[in-house]
């Protein structure tokens, strides 16, 4: 495990919200997490801000598009400096994203099955299949395609640790201090669960941008995972 495992979720509109956090956290937080929304109003101006400040930055933006276009976007953010990018689990993608990568220091990240997905949302996609059989496949694919790790589910952390081995990359978002709040989030575990699950890294929100004390909330979730 990692010294400090939290990835705070920087889920802001704007940079200047985002920043304003992250200037709170100070040095209790290295890696954060740039996601779709905060993209689409700081974009990659703001990763490289990140950077100039020596945080790590975790580009969670699930590229989904044809071999050579995520070839081409995942060379952009290697030559950019990024820790972690997200793509999907689908074997086309993820050659293509190992391509791109190169010999780069990009932490490529496989999206196995978006935890929303149920039952009737795999059975829309065609697959006759259970969760955790895609689950199960797409995490054997990833390997198999040199991605570096796998964003799972805390509940399936254990099981995908097994199936990927000991030099995968594991990271966890729906994650929950006991107490707090759990918002949209249906299926959670406690940050201290997923690490003992065998997750590398957890993703902390809401639980953080969202609270009344950000500062306390990282320390009580700092001081759960030390305690487990
Ligand atoms: O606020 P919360 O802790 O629920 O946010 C977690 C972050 O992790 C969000 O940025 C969300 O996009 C992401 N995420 C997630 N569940 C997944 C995959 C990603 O919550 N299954």
């Amino acid at each position: 495990m990692n010294r400090n495992p939290i990835i705070v979720a920087l889920d802001f509109e704007t940079a200047a919200e985002a920043s304003a956090l992250v200037a709170l956290l100070g040095d209790r937080i290295q890696v954060y997490k740039i996601g779709i929304e905060l993209y689409a109003g700081a974009g990659m101006a703001f990763a490289r801000e990140l950077r100039s400040q020596g945080k790590e930055v975790f580009l969670d933006m699930k590229f989904y598009d044809i071999p050579e276009t995520v070839r081409r976007a995942v060379c952009q953010v290697a030559r950019a400096g990024l820790q972690f990018l997200t793509v999907h689990g689908s074997h086309g993608v993820m050659r293509a994203a190992v391509e791109g990568r190169d010999t780069s220091n990009l932490q490529l990240l496989a999206v196995t099955l978006l935890t929303s997905f149920d039952r009737q949302d795999i059975e829309d996609l065609g697959y006759p299949c259970e969760a955790t059989d895609l689950v199960d496949l797409r995490v054997r694919k990833a390997m198999a395609a040199g991605m570096q790790g796998i964003v799972a589910s805390p509940l399936d952390a254990a099981r995908v640790r097994r199936l990927a081995g000991a030099g995968a990359l594991l990271v966890t978002p729906g994650v929950r201090s006991a107490g707090a709040a759990k918002s949209d989030q249906k299926r959670v575990a406690t940050p201290a669960e997923a690490i003992r699950n065998g997750a590398d890294y957890v993703v902390v929100g809401r639980q953080v941008t969202r609270a009344a004390d950000p500062v306390g909330e990282v320390d009580r979730v700092l001081e759960e995972i030390a305690a487990a």
